[in-house]
């Protein structure tokens, strides 16, 4: 199937490594150009080096997403580069975890900021570009851990903003020809995760309650984002597509 993605501008925010790196390499098979972008200067310089080196049309841009300036220059380098901005990928996000009454501010400033101020201020980066073009693809990564995970309240409840503004979005730029979804990863084996303090444990039960027993890899998230970046789903837009190998609460 041809997914139209040739010659596309991508824009993945914390493509250093990770799920992140994985839709990078996904996105650039398909033909994409790609703009990795990182708060690690040398992971996204890494991951940019690699599609060079296959080959592929890639920029590294480091920046902190929470800082709208950063989203901005973003913004502005891929157009800089490469004259338009196709797709966003929401990507960057990390887990800050406790007992809420364990849970610091800054723990829960810390998540809330990346995951979806960050999500918010790139977004309203790339929609004049995109509303110029009448046309774009944005793919925010959600998590299965939208549902609530205890000991993950500022985590949770990111992501299910995230949802929520999937959905605000979608709304908004239907219009324009642009889609808005959200892909919702369960448990992936990624640095993010094996730093987890009980993650051999919560890899077993993980195992244990998934109907297709195994952790989810980078590049299932890689193949699902792929596809909603895609021509192939220009009339699906405010979905949240859930990649947990048929997990969902518990
Ligand atoms: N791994 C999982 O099991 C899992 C499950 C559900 C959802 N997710 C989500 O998938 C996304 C990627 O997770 P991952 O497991 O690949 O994590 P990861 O830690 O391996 O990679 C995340 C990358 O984001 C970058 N980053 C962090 N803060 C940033 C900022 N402010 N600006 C720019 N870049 C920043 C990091 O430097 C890192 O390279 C996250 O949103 C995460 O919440 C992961």
């Amino acid at each position: 199937m041809d997914m139209g993605l040739a010659g596309k501008v991508a824009i993945v925010t914390g493509g250093g490594r990770g799920i992140g790196a994985a839709i990078c390499k996904a996105l650039a098979a398909e033909g994409a150009h790609i703009v990795a972008n990182d708060i690690d200067r040398a992971r996204a310089e890494e991951t940019g080096a690699e599609l060079t080196a296959g080959g592929a049309k890639a920029i590294a841009v480091a920046g902190d997403i929470t800082r709208a300036e950063d989203a901005e220059a973003l913004a502005k380098a891929a157009l800089d580069a490469f004259g338009r901005i196709d797709i966003l990928v929401n990507n960057a996000g990390f887990t800050r975890d406790g007992r809420i009454t364990k849970m610091t501010e800054d723990d829960w400033d810390s998540v809330v900021d990346v995951i979806l101020k960050g999500t918010f201020l790139c977004t309203r980066a790339v929609i004049p570009a995109m509303t110029e073009q009448k046309s774009g693809r944005i793919v925010n990564i959600a998590s299965r851990a939208h549902w609530g995970n205890p000991g993950q309240a500022n985590y949770s409840a990111a992501k299910a903003g995230v949802v929520g503004f999937t959905r605000s979005q979608a709304a908004e730029h239907g219009r324009n020809n642009i889609t808005v979804n959200a892909v919702a990863p369960g448990f992936v084996e990624t640095p993010l995760v094996q730093a987890l303090p009980h993650y051999e444990k919560i890899k077993q039960r993980t195992i244990d309650n998934t109907p297709i027993p195994r952790l989810g890899r980078v590049e299932d998230i890689a193949d699902a984002v792929t596809f909603l970046a895609s021509e192939r789903a220009s009339w699906i837009t405010g979905e949240l597509l859930h990649v947990t190998g048929g997990r969902y609460r518990g």
